[in-house]
Order: structure tokens, then sequence, then C-alpha cells
């Protein structure tokens, strides 16, 4: 031990005389020194804390190799914004894709991609395309939850079937999509869920109570599913995985690209949050994802003082508020000069 301790004290006082004398200067500072360990202190952390994370997340099991030729991934609301950047990923990498949504394609479909016109909120018309697909495919062995729906608008601007379909599209139908598919990965011990949540799972701002609402409850859904497929099915090898991104670059958030000049908030491309998602699906991890992982944070802020937790969610609704305001403006001075000409 001694010997080996030696050695290194060896090694590193040559590498120090290669460096220019203020860098040895500067590593031979006590205080420069404590610093250097502290961080290397921390990285150290670091890293035990994401390996623990890791491995808590796959139930301490080992992950299989991903065989595109033996899985089939099942995808809701793939027909655009980030459900279709991820439908082409996975077809690039050769990955059988089902896709369910709403609406029909209005583009060609990658060879390996199939698609099943349905409407995820219900139930009967799921378990008739399961149906088609078991027949014509076999069992989906990756099921992405991305399908989701944002209305604009206040608790007292928004109808009420709009706030219902909020839910419907965005909660409800993981429950009934999972239902469907998730008894057969139990049975194989072999499967991976992947809910598409947001960031507006942790913080509640204007305009988008309902879609705040169906996310933190898609969060609790895949708590609940990890705890039951752990404590009750036994099967420690269906993975599952949650994705929270922020703003993404899709149709949905129109309203806010369209006037993003006025809200000051970076907005991300479909690929990178496609990219996190291919990633849980071939590398077949569980996780918890944010995106972009500087927001992380985000998750414990109803875990801060009250005073902190208003400050935050203020300084993002007083962004959004300002956006509106601007594109009332807007508007409002479009009407002035049609009506003028
Ligand atoms: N765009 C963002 O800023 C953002 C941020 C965080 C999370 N998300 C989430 O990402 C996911 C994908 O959203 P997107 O931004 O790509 O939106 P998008 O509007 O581009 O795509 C949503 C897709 O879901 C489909 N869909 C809607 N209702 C359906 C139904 N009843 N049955 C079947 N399909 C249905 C739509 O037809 C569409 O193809 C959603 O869950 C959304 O909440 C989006």
């Amino acid at each position: 031990m001694s010997a080996a301790l030696d050695l290194i004290q060896q090694y590193s006082q040559t590498a120090l005389a290669q460096l220019p004398a203020p860098a040895q200067q500067l590593l031979q500072n006590p205080i420069a020194q404590k610093a250097a360990g502290a961080l290397l202190g921390l990285g150290v952390l670091r890293s035990i804390n994401n390996s623990l994370s890791q491995w808590t997340s796959n139930n301490w099991t080992c992950n299989q190799r991903w065989d595109s030729s033996k899985e089939l991934v099942l995808l809701t609301g793939g027909c655009s914004g980030i459900g279709k950047q991820v439908m082409q990923d996975l077809a690039q990498q050769g990955v059988r894709v089902i896709v369910l949504d709403i609406v029909e394609p209005t583009f060609e479909l990658p060879a390996t991609v199939s698609f099943y016109r349905t409407d995820i909120t219900s139930s009967e018309s799921i378990a008739e395309v399961a149906k088609q697909i078991r027949k014509e495919h076999g069992e989906p062995t990756v099921l992405i939850n991305n399908a989701g729906v944002g209305n604009e608008g206040t608790i007292l601007g928004k109808t009420e079937t709009k706030i219902r379909q909020t839910f419907e599209v965005n909660t409800i139908s993981h429950f009934l999509t999972v239902r469907e598919f998730i008894p057969a990965m139990i049975r194989a011990n072999h499967g991976h869920v992947i809910t598409v949540a947001s960031m507006a799972s942790f913080v509640g701002l204007v305009e988008i109570a309902d879609y705040s609402c169906s996310k933190a409850s898609a969060l609790a859904f895949h708590e609940s599913l990890r705890q039951e497929l752990r404590h009750y099915y036994n099967a420690p090898r269906v993975r599952t995985s949650i994705i929270h991104p922020y703003w993404v670059r899709t149709p949905m958030i129109k309203v806010l690209t369209d006037h993003e000049q006025y809200y000051g908030e970076p907005i991300m491309t479909v690929q990178k949050v496609s990219d996190a998602i291919c990633k849980q699906v071939l590398t077949q991890n569980s996780g918890q994802i944010v995106i972009p992982g500087r927001l992380a944070i985000g998750s414990i802020v109803r875990g801060l003082p009250v005073w902190i937790q208003e400050m935050v969610r203020s300084k993002e609704s007083v962004k959004f508020r300002y956006m509106r305001t601007q594109q009332e403006r807007i508007e409002r001075e479009a009407k002035e000069a049609q009506s003028k000409d």
C-alpha cells in the first residue's frame, strides 16, 4: 500500500515539474489544493449518486442487449412534433414502430413503421387496434405514451370540454394503454413504458392549470406504475422512464413560437427530446429525465420555502403574461389597420 502511495507521489511530482512555474505555484497553494480536493470529492459523490439512481431505477438488474428484431415500439402521437421525430429516429435505427394517432400522417412513413388511426382516450378503440397489432406484428415490447394536448386559456377562460380533453389525453389514456399492453410485458418480465410528461409536472403557471395538473398526474402515474411492477407483479426487468421537457418547438405551442421574441425563454428542437427518448429505448434503462438537464432543479421547487416557490412561478407567469399582452396588441393593431383599408 505504502509502495503504491510512494509511486503516486513520485508520479505526481514528476508531472508537476512539467507544468509552467505559475501553474506549479498555484497547485502548491494550500487553498487551491483544498479546492481541488473538494471538487474531486464532489465529482466522486456525483458519480456514486448517478450510479445509485441508475441501479435503483433498473431494480438492480442488468440490461439485456437491444435487439431490433425482437422489439416492437408502440408510440402514441407519432404524426407530429416530438413523436414524429422519435418515430423517424427509431426507424432510422431499423426499429419497428407502431404509431397510434388520431390524425393520419401527412408524410410518407419509413418502411419499418405502421400507422393505426386511434383515439387513445377510448378503451374500445385501443382494444380493437391492439387485436389488429397483435395479429399483424406481435406484442409491443416498448410503449411510449407521448400523445398530448395543450389548450390555451385561464381556468375561467377554457371550456369544460377542453379541460376534460386535456385530462383524457394527457393522463387517462396512460391508464388505458398500459392496461392493454403491460400484461404481456409482465409475463415476459421484459419491456419499457415511457411517459412523456413536462416541466409542468413540477410547476403550475398561468394558463396551464389543466395541462399542469395532467402532467403532475402523469408523473404520479409513472411513480405508482414502478411500485406496482416491483411489489405486485414481480417484473423488475420491465423498465419505466419519464421525460420532462421544457418548451419544445412543435405545433402544440404555436402561440409561443409565434411570439417568442416577447417571451424570452429558450425553445428546444424536437431532436433534443427525441435523442433523450431514443436513448432510453435503445439502452433499455429506466430513468427520470429533465430536458435541458440544467433545469433538473425544477423538480424540487415544491420542497422549497413558499416565498421561493412563489418567486419561481411568478417569474415565469409574468413573462407569459407579457407575451400575451404583446400578442393582443399586435392582433388589435392588425384589426385596426384592416378596418382602415
Ligand atoms: N411542445 C412542448 O413545448 C412540450 C413540452 C413538454 C412536454 N410536451 C409533451 O410532449 C408530447 C408531444 O407533444 P408535441 O409538442 O409533440 O405536440 P404535437 O401537437 O406536435 O403532437 C401531439 C400528437 O398527439 C396526437 N394526439 C392528440 N390527441 C390524441 C388522441 N386523442 N389520440 C391519439 N393521438 C392524439 C396529435 O394528433 C399529435 O400528432 C405531449 O405529451 C406534450 O404534452 C410538449
